[in-house]
């Protein structure tokens, strides 16, 4: 673990942990306030996100952005990162080794920003995070505290865009969680 940005960051810039910097353009780091109040965490960087070395960046971050401005949120107050930092291939859900090798450097950036409360977008970041055996259907809008931080899971914005129940379950689970920002 590394206790300040610079050291951690030039740890990963030629990342070879698993066969994801075989296909990647970027790694898509984190981006966002280094000492938010709250952080998001994804699942992967998608095409865009590759393309771009930011995450949230594609179709699901602009809806993501949408809610958040809905709610007086700015991206800037926040820092969003994901499971893994090199995009999967075809956009399919990381996996485990890949998971495993990148966790230490979300672990990292968790150390250093200290959140009060993590938003946990999807499945993929629900489990990684909490509890392998947890699930994203039944736990989605539900507070969990583990370790001194507040954890909200909640639908992937990816979910969100053929699905209006699915929006209006995210809006509201994003508005709990403006409750503790302001
Ligand atoms: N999906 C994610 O999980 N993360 C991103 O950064 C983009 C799409």
């Amino acid at each position: 673990m590394y206790n300040n940005w610079e050291d951690l960051e030039k740890s990963i810039v030629d990342c070879k942990k698993c066969k994801l910097c075989k296909t990647r353009r970027n790694i898509v780091f984190g981006s966002g306030n280094k000492q938010a109040k709250v952080m998001f965490i994804g699942e992967g960087p998608g095409a865009d996100e590759d393309m771009q070395g930011i995450p949230f960046v594609g179709k699901g971050g602009k809806l993501m952005n949408m809610a958040l401005e809905g709610l007086g949120i700015k991206r800037e107050e926040l820092y969003i990162a994901n499971i893994v930092k090199c995009r999967p291939p075809n956009n399919r859900v990381p996996e485990k080794d890949e998971a495993s090798a990148c966790l230490n450097y979300l672990r990292n950036q968790v150390m250093l920003i200290k959140p009060e409360i993590i938003v946990l977008l999807g499945n993929t970041a629900l489990k990684n995070i909490l509890d392998e055996e947890y699930k994203i259907t039944a736990l989605r809008g539900k507070w969990i505290e583990k370790n001194g931080i507040k954890y909200m899971p909640t639908w992937h914005p990816a979910a969100l865009l053929r699905d209006e129940v699915k929006k209006i379950e995210f809006w509201n689970d994003l508005k709990e969680v403006k409750k503790y920002i302001k």
